[in-house]
């Protein structure tokens, strides 16, 4: 039995095929439309969500599976103090796999310990978020035809943004990715990935402030909210929570063939008016978010073939 907790879960090779099966999903929906028939999804959400939690559904449901769960701590027994490692225990007698997002970094890790079944690691603080770097990773290889030679700029807040956290620890495996970190001084990648990863890898990278600045060397350009949940005082969050807004004058800075992302929600971040720039490739991030978690079902459940 396998869990996805990191992205680092699976092998470069391991993602390729990954990618490739969600490509045959989404030309060809209509043969995988029976394949979980009579298997469940549950999804433990103890946290907001919108895209992830619906994305995992409607991935388990175009599979012809059906889905259980809850979407927040308050509407489970963790509200009546029940560990997650119970919940999970518990919850693999109604499932055959469980989606699960947490505030606390490692719940879904030790969640999957006494678990019967499959568990994903859909966000757990701000540590890791190992499916957006799926969704993230079969974006740039959709869209760009391969994932290798980028200068990718990662912008936002870089500390406490679990989506740049394991994106960062999925690219670094790519040959050919230079990073630009553009983040104000307090929201620095935290030193671990500096250090553990970026420095390990001998990976090249920058860190810079201005947005403006990097815009005209990025093949990519993906972009974040500021984590305001993980902020000790709303007045940090109110001085940082404006501090990046990416509209048309800044995309005119910008390569002819540059791509935008963004996990989203966006708050400010980015401007409507980018929206219909052809560059701006985020709504369709979302699109594939599904089919590369319809490939990674399967895959866990071990239905791929
Ligand atoms: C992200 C998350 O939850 O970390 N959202 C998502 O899953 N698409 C990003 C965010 O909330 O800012």
């Amino acid at each position: 039995m396998r869990h996805l907790m990191s992205p680092l879960d699976f092998s470069v090779s391991e993602l390729e095929k990954l990618m490739s099966l969600a490509s045959d999903i989404e030309k060809n929906p209509e043969v995988y439309a029976h394949k979980c028939a009579g298997k469940k999804l549950a999804t433990c959400f103890y946290e907001p969500s919108t895209r992830t939690r619906l994305s995992f559904e409607a991935a388990m449901l175009n599979l012809g599976g059906s889905v259980l769960g809850f979407s927040s701590a308050d509407s489970s027994s963790a509200a009546k103090g029940e560990s997650v490692s119970d919940t999970l225990r518990v919850i693999s007698c109604y499932a055959d796999i469980c989606a699960i997002r947490h505030p606390k970094e490692g719940a879904p890790l030790v969640a999957s310990i006494h678990s019967g079944i499959p568990v994903i690691n859909a966000g757990d603080g701000g540590h890791q978020h190992p499916t957006q770097t799926l969704t993230d990773l079969f974006t740039i290889h959709s869209l760009h035809g391969e994932i290798r030679d980028l200068t990718i700029g990662l912008c936002g807040d870089l500390k406490f943004g679990r989506t740049v956290h394991s994106l960062i620890n999925a690219l670094v495996r790519y040959p050919g990715i230079r990073f630009v970190l553009i983040s104000p001084e307090e929201l620095r990648v935290p030193d671990y990935i500096r250090e553990e990863v970026l420095d390990k890898n001998n990976i090249p990278y920058v860190e810079v402030e201005k947005l403006e600045e990097a815009m005209p060397e990025l093949d990519i350009l993906y972009m974040t909210r500021v984590q305001k949940e993980r902020f000790f005082n709303e007045e940090d969050y109110i001085r940082m929570k404006d501090f990046y807004i990416l509209d048309r004058e800044k995309m005119k800075l910008a390569k002819e063939n540059m791509m935008v992302l963004h996990p989203l929600p966006r708050v400010n971040e980015i401007s409507v008016e980018v929206d219909d720039d052809p560059r701006a490739a985020y709504f369709r991030q979302a699109q594939y978010g599904v089919y590369i978690r319809m490939a990674l079902i399967l895959t866990l459940l071990g239905l791929e073939e």
